[in-house]
């Protein structure tokens, strides 16, 4: 049709205020874009609570099909309650009618779910998609570390970059300001042409899908370094929940973000030295800023100081206060341990050793200013 059709895989707090910017940008950019964007959504049963506005008895007395709620209600009632989506996002339970005819493919889910749903879409997408990755993770094989934007693109044959900021999904989902950072550089001559007509997928393009007034975009090369930040930060952002659980105080936090950024300029610089640079992650949104408002307002925070109050693990507080949504930090901490386990490098990121291990149990919470300054004199 000579328009770029955009569909997003993924409906979480994040995913459906991803979807609420396309979906807001396709309309306003009605030459370059189909305004119909096809959400995909990991089907459930939800019970609308009887005190929401569009509650009615002879339809909403038993759980529903999430999907069905959200496409008749134009809001995601269980991950994104309260926030109005435009009525062009269709929800769909089915990831091959999702993918099917879109030329922009966005992911936006928790990573530990990117290869299975990867293997669903393998075959189904048009071999000419583009795609961006809105997740915050880094994927840990026997091959060695690999992030989404990689990952993603090997797999499907096709080019993926990524999305990442300082990006509370509550607050972009109000309409509160916000800025990311999209990394994004195709090298067209080795991906299969567009069809003639279909306008160029370049930064321009890219930043006209996501850039709102409220939602500002910086578009960057550095696709390694825009992953790297996501993914990193969410392990830091439990290390300051726990002294923040523990009471200490600002001067405490803030000590561990100092160490925690050092820590993943080190990982970018050893481990992905020909694809990042270093310098994104203290200039770009997608490293230090991130890092400081996930240290504050995010879930990976929250539920780590609260497990330190409670007395309980941060799984559990994830099962009793998060209503589905997932933490990415845990299951990151983990990977990239085992990770530095196998290259011989824990002691090179001791605090991101420390986070995993206060999640084993085998190290508490209060040995982390020993731990992150290991020639303190001991008296
Ligand atoms: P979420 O944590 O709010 O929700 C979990 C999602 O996982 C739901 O959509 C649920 O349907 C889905 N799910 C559950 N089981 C599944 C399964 N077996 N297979 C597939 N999907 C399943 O999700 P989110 O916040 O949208 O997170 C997506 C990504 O966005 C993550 O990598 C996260 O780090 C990143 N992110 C989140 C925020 C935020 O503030 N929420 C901000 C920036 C980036
Ligand atoms: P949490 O997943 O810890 O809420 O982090 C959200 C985020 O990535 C903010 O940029």
């Amino acid at each position: 049709s000579g328009k770029h059709k955009v569909a997003i895989v993924g409906s979480g707090n994040w995913g459906s205020t991803i979807a609420k910017i396309l979906a807001e940008n396709t309309e306003a950019q009605s030459d370059v874009f189909q305004k119909e964007v096809k959400m995909w959504v990991y089907e459930e049963k939800f019970q609308l609570p009887d005190s929401h506005p569009k509650y009615d008895s002879s339809k909403h007395s038993k759980p529903s099909n999430l999907t069905e709620l959200i496409n008749e209600l134009h809001e995601n009632p269980k991950y994104l309650p309260g926030v109005a989506l435009p009525e062009h996002i269709i929800a769909t339970p089915d990831i091959k009618d999702c993918v099917a005819d879109a030329s922009i493919l966005v992911f936006n889910i928790p990573h530990q779910f990117v290869p299975q749903i990867c293997k669903q879409i393998e075959g189904q997408h048009l071999p000419y998609a583009r795609a961006i990755s809105c997740i915050k993770g880094v994927s840990v094989s026997e091959d060695g570390i690999s992030l989404f934007s990689d990952s993603i693109g090997k797999r499907l044959g096709i080019y993926c970059g990524a999305l990442s900021g300082a990006n509370i999904a509550s607050e972009v989902a109000q309409e509160k300001f916000s800025e990311t950072t999209i990394g994004f550089s195709p090298d067209d001559s080795k991906l299969k042409p567009l069809p003639e007509g279909l306008p160029k997928v370049d930064h321009e393009l890219i930043q006209n899908l996501f850039h709102r007034p409220y939602f500002h975009v910086k578009m960057i090369d550095d696709v390694a370094g825009v992953s790297l930040g996501g993914a990193l930060k969410n392990i830091i952002a439990l290390a300051t929940g726990f002294v923040d659980g523990l009471g200490w105080g600002d001067n405490a936090k803030a000590a561990i973000m100092r160490v925690g950024l050092l820590e993943m300029r080190k990982f970018g610089k050893m481990y992905f030295s020909n694809s990042c640079r270093t310098a994104t992650f203290t200039e770009e949104s997608c490293g230090i800023a991130d890092l400081i408002t996930s240290c504050s307002g995010g879930r990976n925070h929250r539920c780590a100081k609260l497990s330190i109050e409670r007395g309980k693990s941060v799984d559990e507080i994830e099962q009793s206060e998060l209503n589905g949504q997932k933490l990415q930090g845990t299951l990151t901490a983990k990977e990239v341990y085992e990770f530095l386990k196998k290259e011989g490098t824990t002691e090179e990121f001791p605090l991101m050793t420390a986070v995993y291990n206060i999640l084993e149990g085998t190290v508490k919470p209060e040995e982390l200013p020993d731990i992150i300054d290991p020639k303190s004199p001991k008296r």
